[in-house]
């Protein structure tokens, strides 16, 4: 945990300073989908603006392998190694398990060997929901250097029957890194609201405690989503507004100094009426969902990240990212821009020392598995199980490899190379 504990942690501000995306390969247009259930491109795209998705189709991909890849780019972008991170926050509506959280997941993927990990359910407002808490943690000293990930695999849990829902949802994951900062700036306020007595309007009834699995529940189709879909239009419609105002009022902003949105990608109409309602012109707000479709945690921050890449985004610029989902959820953030936006260049070496780490990661994961399973017979004098003697050996590995980069980089620049980090 954060060495700041000691006494110079309040007041900190919390800053976005990497960000990616991670998308599967397969396309999947509106016309294949006319060929599954009775629709048509041109209803689809007349009343949602979505002309096509992402869908994981290959089994081994998953809502922690996606989140993981986009976590992955997101510390390349901040240039900092995942034994850095001490928070992992997923925002996930179609985890890997009820648990191991997928933040665990990702945790042992990415070998963030020294972070707390933990899932948000906010359904499509948890990845804002993940930088409420990321700020209020940074905020108390708890931790500096977070990853806040929203991630999905919708693909899996949509009723590829019911034209209802399958036309609107996507799979992928967008990531960013957040980190304290003594420049004022960053995530300036946020809102996270809910509504519970609109659950039933969008759920996956079945698979937890209330509804178990059962052959009825598999068979009836309970384990799928549900929704009511004008119900929803207008909650989301009123919600995404004064969810917008309520950030901007706490960080003392007004729509006027308002550089960019960047709303929850789930359907045109709902971000055209919300922001006609703001008076924020086309322009100020940012929409991608023309190519992957509704991908719930997972729109803001991979919108946020192709807003950059657009060069839409730049240091000072003020940002309000907004959502809303099931629960019935909404949430909203004030961002006040504070890094540059533009690609670094990396030392050449960062790249193979970037993969050495992962592989050491994926190493060290292998061995941890083995050790535990033969754990129980194989005790050590000292009283230590074989998986504390690896884990042990593992962490001294890591520490003397992390002595030597350091040195590293200024041996290369005593020889005239770069070590900008
Ligand atoms: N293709 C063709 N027709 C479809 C269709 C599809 N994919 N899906 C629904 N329809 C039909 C309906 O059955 C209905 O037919 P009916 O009039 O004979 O009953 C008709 O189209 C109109 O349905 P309606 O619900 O009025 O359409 P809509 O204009 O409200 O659009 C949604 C439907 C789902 C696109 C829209 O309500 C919506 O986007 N809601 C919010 C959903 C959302 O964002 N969910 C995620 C929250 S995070």
């Amino acid at each position: 945990m954060s060495a700041m504990q000691g006494g110079l942690s309040f007041g900190l501000y919390a800053h976005i300073t990497g960000w990616g995306k991670a998308l599967p390969e397969r396309v999947v247009t509106n016309d294949e989908l006319a060929q599954i259930v009775d629709t048509s491109d041109e209803w689809i795209r007349t009343r949602t603006g979505i002309r096509q998705r992402r869908v994981a189709v290959d089994p081994s991909e998953t809502s922690a392998t996606l989140g993981a890849k986009a976590a992955r780019a997101a510390l390349e972008v901040a240039d900092i190694p995942a034994s850095k991170v001490d928070m992992i926050i997923c925002a996930t509506s179609s985890p890997e398990h009820i648990f191991p959280s997928t933040a665990c997941v990702i945790q042992d993927l990415i070998g963030a060997v020294n972070a707390g990990a933990f899932d948000i359910s906010a359904a499509c407002s948890g990845f804002v929901y993940g930088l409420g808490l990321a700020k209020g943690l940074i905020a108390s000293g708890q931790a500096e250097t977070i990853l806040v990930i929203g991630t999905e695999t919708l693909s899996r849990i949509v009723d590829w029957s019911d034209r209802n829902t399958c036309v609107l949802f996507g799979d992928g994951a967008g990531a960013v890194v957040v980190q304290a900062s003594p420049v004022p700036g960053g995530i300036l306020t946020t809102e996270m609201g809910c509504d519970g007595s609109g659950g039933d309007l969008l759920s996956l009834p079945a698979g937890g405690s209330k509804m178990p699995a059962t052959l009825e529940t598999v068979a009836s189709g309970q384990h799928f989503i549900k929704m009511n879909g004008r119900a929803v239009f207008r909650f989301a419609t009123r919600v995404m507004a004064d969810a917008t105002r309520r950030v901007l009022d706490k960080a003392g902003l007004g729509i006027d100094d308002v550089d960019l949105v960047i709303p929850h990608q789930a359907n045109e109409r709902i971000i055209a009426v919300s922001m006609r309602h703001l008076g924020l012109p086309d322009e100020k707000v940012f929409r991608n969902l023309q190519y992957y479709g509704n991908t719930s945690t997972a729109s803001i921050p991979i919108a946020l990240t192709e807003a950059i890449e657009q060069g839409l985004v730049k240091p000072s610029d003020v940002l309000v990212m907004v959502g809303f989902g099931a629960g019935l959820t909404w949430a909203g953030a004030a961002i006040q821009w504070g890094v540059p936006t533009q690609e670094k260049e990396a030392p050449f070496w960062r790249a193979s020392q970037r993969a050495a780490m992962y592989n050491l990661a994926r190493a060290r994961s292998q061995l941890m598995r083995i050790s535990r399973r033969l754990e129980g017979s194989l005790i050590t004098e000292e009283g230590d199980t074989l998986t504390e003697v690896v884990g042990k050996r593992l962490d001294e590995l890591r520490k003397s490899k992390k002595e030597g980069e350091k040195e590293e980089p200024a041996e290369k620049e005593e020889q005239g190379g770069s070590g900008e980090q």
